[in-house]
């Protein structure tokens, strides 16, 4: 009763924030993203009479379990679902900083929707394990998908219709993302800490959630079209909709640090000197920078200008996750 899988982060270009349901994590819009292949989580996941609790090790280190509730409670519904008694051990790897706003929990939950249900003998569609991954974090059902994927916000009470769906897989249209990395400490506010704080007190949320539908319209036909200019400019929209969402909460929420704004100020100078660069940025400081194959390198060369940045990275876009070894 065991199995290793693989899924890749992903980041939104139409932005998740809000939930409608924060027990069943059930959105309150819906959202699209790229699948990032530089960005991924390994997880292993054993069933065994051995233990006495569930045991997970996240980057070489042992974690207190109960410190980790949506962990917990997603092994107690694979249990209850596969009717196994036995603890688990979880093993898990980030090649990236975790819970940094690099979309962690997305590709940490994808895995492990996929191992433990492999562990577990439970044999799922990838919409039934999409379903099952949002129970973990409202973001993780898009990386059981590769290339450009739709979350549907969905209208029943039970969330049986909010599933991920595939747009396109990533050889229809090869863009590449830049993760510019402005800080490696992990956030102060979690993405579903800053969610219900903002659905809560901000004045404008129930207009985000009015806005979204055409958002998402526009998004499918820029991706359907190839359209570039299209896809970057609503990504930017969406992004700093969003932002400006959280910081009209009560008290506001900032994400960014000096660095992130001023890899805004310079993918904007970018473009006025003719290279076509877009940035999106989730709920942390590091900016992702959308831009045409041809055109990484000069952009990862204007970077170089900015003090303080930790990282660079060029990704293109990643599959879907899989399994990569398994038996039960
Ligand atoms: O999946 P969560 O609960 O970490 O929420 C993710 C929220 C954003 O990354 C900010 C936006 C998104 O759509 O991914």
């Amino acid at each position: 009763m065991q199995a290793v899988a693989l899924a890749h982060a992903n980041i939104a270009l139409i932005k998740y924030w809000g939930k409608r349901d924060p027990v069943l994590n059930l959105p309150a819009v819906g959202s699209i993203s790229i699948t990032l292949k530089e960005l991924f989580t390994r997880t292993e996941v054993r069933f065994t009479e051995e233990l006495v609790n569930d045991r997970f090790i996240l980057n070489g280190e042992h974690k207190d379990i109960n410190q980790h509730v949506r962990i917990k409670k997603f092994l107690d519904l694979i249990r209850e679902r596969s009717d196994i008694q036995f603890r688990a051990e979880i093993i898990s790897e980030n090649n990236f900083p975790t819970g940094a706003g690099l979309a962690s929990s997305a590709s940490g939950f994808a895995a492990l929707t996929l191992a433990s249900c492999k562990a577990a003998g439970l044999e799922l569609s990838k919409k039934e394990m999409s379903i099952l991954a949002r129970i973990g974090s409202g973001s993780a059902p898009r990386s059981i998908f590769g290339g450009f994927v739709e979350m549907n916000v969905g209208v029943t009470p039970d969330g049986c219709d909010s599933y991920a769906t595939q747009i396109a897989d990533q050889s229809f249209w090869p863009l590449h993302v830049l993760i510019v990395i402005t800080s490696r400490d992990e956030k102060k506010i979690s993405s579903s800490e800053g969610m219900i704080r903002t659905a809560q007190t901000s004045p404008y949320f129930e207009k985000w959630v009015d806005s979204s539908k055409s958002d998402l319209d526009k998004m499918r036909s820029a991706i359907n079209d190839h359209n570039f200019e299209m896809l970057g400019a609503l990504s930017e929209h969406s992004c700093l909709k969003m932002h400006g969402l959280a910081l009209s909460a009560r008290p506001g929420i900032i994400y960014w640090n000096g660095i992130t704004v001023a890899v805004m100020h310079a993918v904007r100078e970018m473009r006025q000197n003719k290279i076509p660069a877009y940035f999106t940025i989730d709920a942390g400081p590091q900016v992702k920078i959308l831009c045409e194959p041809e055109h990484s390198k000069k952009v990862k060369e204007k970077l170089k200008n900015i003090a303080g940045i930790k990282e660079v990275l060029i990704s293109e876009l990643g599959q879907s996750a899989k399994i990569l070894e398994g038996k039960n």
